[in-house]
């Protein structure tokens, strides 16, 4: 297993690419099932998670080879199997997207429940609240999803849950309502880019899908759908956290291959904190020029602040002296970087869904660990940040949605390198104990006590 050793302290600067979104990949590649003939995906990324979900499709009777730079393509020449099995969706939720093109395409989908995760609650009744709609036997049975239906029929949906609209639910239903008979309005659905893409991709093949980006999407069902050659669009998750990186450092980046319309809150959020942006031609620079001023922001369903930026901007806010209140109201438990970075000497209080941010003028290298993704690169941000060396443990976290992140990170002069989690290589100053190689950390002598006094 490895983890990170970053010296931290070091501004960042220069320029760096973003890759395609991993949000957007993962259903794409999904809806290749519900296509006859090749799809070739081009942007994507390079990540564990994209490795999984072609091992899931490969078990479904589809070909996937890689080709050069981020190209994927996928062709299905055997459509009898229909299970998707526990070991690789319980390793990625994500791979519960292929419920829908399965259904559809094939009649039958027998795909397993995903399971637990550390962000918090992640039922699926929305999905299959959807997929019922659209005229399809569904029941749970030993932690498998069994879907059967003849033909699909479309029909008017209402698909908002309790925290808002669902993506992937969006993606299922979406895929399925494309191959069913008749008119599918769904209400509530979901309008983040990566659906967009998705819907995109889908009408290339061939299907009818009006009101993308809206929470009204009406699809007029087809017979068949074909495959075809499709961009993946830029990753603002990773663009929104390489942004971040370039502000809790103090430095000045630029991004390349971004699209700034698909990040208008993020944007919007940093300026108010006073983070100076230009955008350009699919790029944007950051730098800072005065002060970081603390904010109060709202994770909540696209166009707002993405609950997958709340760890990162906790993180660049616990550097900024005054008082800021990240809420994440999509997934309300989603804090588990909180208290790895109070160990770093952030200032964080949790209020139910909130974090009520204290920032500091400086945070001090620790050894940390990441407990999900986007946790791991808001332990990643401090680190750059803090004083001293950082270790991040259980970085395998981070490898499922981010490219080489350290590659990226040390493009820009961070001292960020990847190594095995064993004791050697933790950094003297930060080995700590009965047995560490340097003193333990420094105590004032505290005031004796005027033994005269108390008596
Ligand atoms: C997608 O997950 C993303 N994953 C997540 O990114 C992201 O955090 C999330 O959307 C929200 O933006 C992918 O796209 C692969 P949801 P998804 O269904 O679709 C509740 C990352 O870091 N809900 O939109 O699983 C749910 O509990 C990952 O890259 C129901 O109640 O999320 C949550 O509170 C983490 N019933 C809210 O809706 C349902 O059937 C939004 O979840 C489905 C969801």
């Amino acid at each position: 297993m490895d983890m990170f050793v970053i010296q931290g302290g070091k501004r960042l600067s220069g320029r760096v690419a973003v890759g395609g979104a991993k949000n957007s990949a993962l259903p794409l590649m999904a809806a290749a099932l519900a296509a006859e003939g090749e799809t070739v995906l081009r942007g994507v990324p390079r990540l564990v998670d994209v490795d999984t979900l072609s091992a899931l499709l490969e078990s479904l009777g589809a070909r996937v080879t890689r080709g050069g730079g981020g190209e994927l393509s996928i062709s299905v020449f055997n459509e009898r199997p229909y299970i998707a099995d526990y070991e690789l969706v319980r390793r990625m939720r994500a791979g519960f997207c292929v419920l829908g093109p399965l259904l559809a395409k094939r009649g039958k989908a027998c795909v397993s429940l995903p399971g637990g995760c550390n962000i918090g609650d992640r039922p699926i009744d929305l999905h299959l609240k959807g997929l019922r709609a659209l005229g399809a036997d569904i029941r749970i049975e030993r932690g498998y999803v069994v879907a059967r239906a003849s033909r699909l029929r479309g029909t008017h949906l209402y698909l908002g849950g309790p925290f808002g609209s669902t993506v992937t639910g969006t993606c299922n239903v979406m895929v399925a309502a494309a191959l069913a008979e008749g008119i599918t309005t769904i209400e509530a659905g979901a309008c983040e880019p990566e659906v967009v893409d998705l819907g995109n991709l889908l009408n290339a093949m061939g299907a009818r899908i009006t009101g993308l980006g809206t929470p009204t999407l009406r699809i007029d069902g087809v017979e068949r759908l074909f495959g075809v050659e499709h961009s993946v669009i830029p990753d603002r998750i990773e663009a929104a956290t390489l942004m971040m990186a370039a502000a809790i450092t103090r430095g000045n980046v630029t991004l390349t291959n971004v699209c700034p319309d698909h990040m208008t809150s993020v944007l919007d959020t940093l300026n108010e904190m006073g983070v100076r942006i230009v955008l350009g031609d699919r790029s944007l620079e950051v730098s800072i020029e005065g002060p970081l001023r603390p904010v109060e922001c709202v994770a909540l369903p696209y166009p707002a602040i993405p609950t997958d930026v709340q760890a990162q901007l906790t993180a660049l806010l616990a550097t900024v002296p005054g008082m800021s209140i990240v809420t994440d109201k999509v997934f309300p438990d989603r804090f588990l970087h909180a208290p790895e970075l109070v160990r770093m000497g952030a200032r964080i209080r949790r209020e139910g869904n909130s974090a009520i941010v204290s920032g500091v003028d400086r945070l001090s290298g620790a050894c940390v660990m990441a407990s999900d993704l986007r946790a791991s690169a808001a332990l990643v941000l401090s680190g750059l940040a803090a004083h001293g060396p950082t270790v991040v443990r259980r970085i395998y976290h981070l490898d499922r949605g981010y490219e080489h992140l350290e590659l990226k990170l040390r493009q820009l002069g961070a001292d960020i390198s990847r190594v095995r989690d064993e004791p050697a290589n933790v950094p003297e100053a930060l080995q700590v104990g009965q047995h560490a190689p340097v003193a333990p950390p420094h105590f004032e002598p505290t005031v004796k006590p005027n033994r005269n006094r108390l008596r």
